[in-house]
């Protein structure tokens, strides 16, 4: 591994300090990114089964030479396989499309409350976990209430919350949430992607001072609040600088400039995002 820290995660598990997304891309610019990334030294790659990615997420990490142990994979459940027996058989078919015996961390991307099956779906996940078949299970773009709902009709809680985060959002209240419970907050969007955070003089003038580039600031920003960013790159360049941002460090000041705007989603609201 390349000197990335690792967050432990409450099952004991842990996972390195930043990832790569692969939305949008399909099978083959997949493989060819996720390629470069694992020879950069990525070792925590992001997909979905909506992202129609998975055979070439798969085909990568077959041909990378990287030893399977080392490469975290994630996956996520689609919202039209929400319910007991269709999150168990959702999980077979990526995982047939991945090619792996095992997924390492297996998420629920969007809870649907109008829907209500995200509880199904969670038992059938802590099922698979009990089966070895899931490394570790967590869910995405949950609220305080879907997580806490979790834990009282189960007893299990997420080990990761993949949330939208960035600095137009940073989500003080679901991180402080997630810190109580032992919840790894993984942050989606870290670039701000089409918020013109990258060109913001405020984050181009802390980058200048580090001698950085715009992209590392914001994504140090991240690693230094405890959140797990998963920027998307399919350029080798711009992906071995998201991974290089732990040889600098930025100052309270300049933590709190950083964020200093006004709240800006880009993606769905969970209260009532519906997407199949
Ligand atoms: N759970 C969810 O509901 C959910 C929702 C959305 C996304 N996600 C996950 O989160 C990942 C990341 O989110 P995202 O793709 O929406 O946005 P993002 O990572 O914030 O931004 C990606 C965009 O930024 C560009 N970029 C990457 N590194 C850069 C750098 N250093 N400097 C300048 N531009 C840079 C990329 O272009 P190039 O490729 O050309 O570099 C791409 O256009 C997704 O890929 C997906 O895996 C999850």
């Amino acid at each position: 591994m390349s000197g990335i820290p690792a967050h432990t995660l409450n099952d004991g598990t842990t996972l390195p300090a930043i990832g790569l997304g692969t939305w949008p891309l399909d099978d083959a610019h997949a493989e060819r990114a996720v390629l470069t990334a694992l020879d950069l030294g990525y070792r925590l790659i992001d997909t979905a089964t909506n992202y129609r990615n998975e055979t070439g997420v798969g085909r990568a990490i077959a041909r990378s030479g990287v030893p399977r142990e080392e490469i975290v994979v994630t996956t996520k459940l689609p919202g039209r396989h929400h319910g007991y027996e269709e999150t168990l058989a959702s999980f077979e078919e990526s995982r047939r499309r991945l090619g792996l015996e095992q997924v390492d961390l297996y998420l629920i991307h969007w809870p649907l409350p109008r829907v209500d099956k995200y509880v199904d779906s969670w038992r059938a996940m802590i099922k698979l976990r009990e089966e070895g078949l899931v490394r570790s299970i967590g869910v995405s773009n949950f609220t305080v209430e879907h997580i806490e709902r979790l834990g009282t009709e189960t007893g299990v809680l997420p080990a990761v919350n993949q949330i939208e985060m960035h600095p137009y959002l940073p989500q003080e209240e679901l991180r402080a949430f997630h810190a109580e419970k032992n919840i790894v907050t993984e942050s989606w969007t870290p670039l701000g992607r089409g918020t013109g955070l990258l060109q913001d003089p405020v984050v181009v003038t802390i980058a200048e001072a580090h001698g950085v580039t715009p992209g590392q600031v914001v994504l140090r920003w991240h690693t230094q609040l405890g959140a797990l960013p998963i920027p998307k790159s399919a350029d080798a360049e711009r992906q071995r600088q998201n991974l290089d941002i732990f040889g600098f460090t930025l100052g309270s000041a300049q933590m709190m400039a950083i964020a200093d705007r006004v709240p800006q989603r880009t993606g769905g609201d969970p209260e009532v995002h519906e997407e199949f």
